[in-house]
């Protein structure tokens, strides 16, 4: 049977493949102090936040409704995944849907963790303060000489921005763990589905097999 069903909409698909773009770029700029680093990661912000208000308003199998299933659900799939005679699914399997759940969690703490990160280090960003502010707490500290050894900002400011500095860290590196895992998830569940899921992320279609019930 070769006719096809349409199961990624456009807005998906862009979604994803700028989402790996910028993903890739925030990643490998995380070190260097620059513009395109925040500008990455701006991008994935809106992008993670786009995809939320389309996983409830969305095409049929863009939205959560389609693809977060039950606890038991997920166990049933990876039960008859390892007795190598998985169930079909059209959109996300179970498995799948809540990996996509857990890279969106995961996303926002990064972003969210550098946003913060940016406001303490920099000052800019939505989470920093209005300038006016800064530039007084500054002002007061330094004229407190027991904040000499933290620097200028003081030791909370301090201690913010090693605490903010090691959230972003660790999520983007965690974030990383995941893509790599999502990716081994693509290649595998498409061997044993017999699907070009690659394929279906820039086509948006998928050979027509029923859902197994
Ligand atoms: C998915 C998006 C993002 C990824 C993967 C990412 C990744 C990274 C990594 C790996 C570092 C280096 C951490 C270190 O060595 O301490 C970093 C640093 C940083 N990030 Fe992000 N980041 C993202 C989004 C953002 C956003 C949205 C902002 C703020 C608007 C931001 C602000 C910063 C700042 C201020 C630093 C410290 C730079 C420095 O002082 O060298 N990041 N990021
Ligand atoms: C080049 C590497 C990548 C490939 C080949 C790839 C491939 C795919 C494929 C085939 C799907 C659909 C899975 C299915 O049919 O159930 C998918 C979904 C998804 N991928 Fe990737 N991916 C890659 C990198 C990434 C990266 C770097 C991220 C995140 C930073 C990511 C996030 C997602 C998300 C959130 C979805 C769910 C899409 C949705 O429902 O909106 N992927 N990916």
């Amino acid at each position: 049977m070769n006719e096809e069903i349409r199961v990624w909409d456009p807005l998906v698909r862009i979604f994803h493949w700028s989402l790996v773009i910028a993903f890739f770029i925030a990643y490998l700029t995380g070190e260097e102090e620059g513009s395109l680093h925040i500008w990455s990661g701006y991008v994935v912000l809106g992008l993670i936040s786009f995809r939320v208000v389309w996983g409830f308003i969305g095409t049929r199998y863009a939205r959560f409704s389609d693809f977060v299933r039950a606890p038991t659900v997920v166990i049933d799939y990876l039960k008859r995944l390892a007795e190598n005679r998985p169930r079909h699914y059209i959109g996300h399997n179970p498995a799948g849907g809540w990996m996509v759940v857990l890279m969106l969690v995961t996303l926002f703490v990064v972003t969210l963790s550098g946003l913060k990160l940016y406001a303490v280090e920099d000052g800019l960003g939505p989470f920093a303060g209005p300038p006016v502010t800064v530039t007084l707490i500054s002002a007061a500290r330094a004229d407190d000489d027991d904040d000499e050894e933290y620097g200028e900002f003081g030791e909370n400011e301090a201690e913010g921005e090693e605490f903010w500095e090691e959230i972003h860290e660790a999520s983007a590196n965690f974030m990383l763990f995941l893509v790599l895992l999502h990716i081994a998830g693509v290649i595998i569940s498409g061997r044993l589905h017999d699907e070009n899921l690659v394929k279906a992320m820039i086509t948006g279609k998928k050979k027509v097999r029923p859902e197994t019930p």
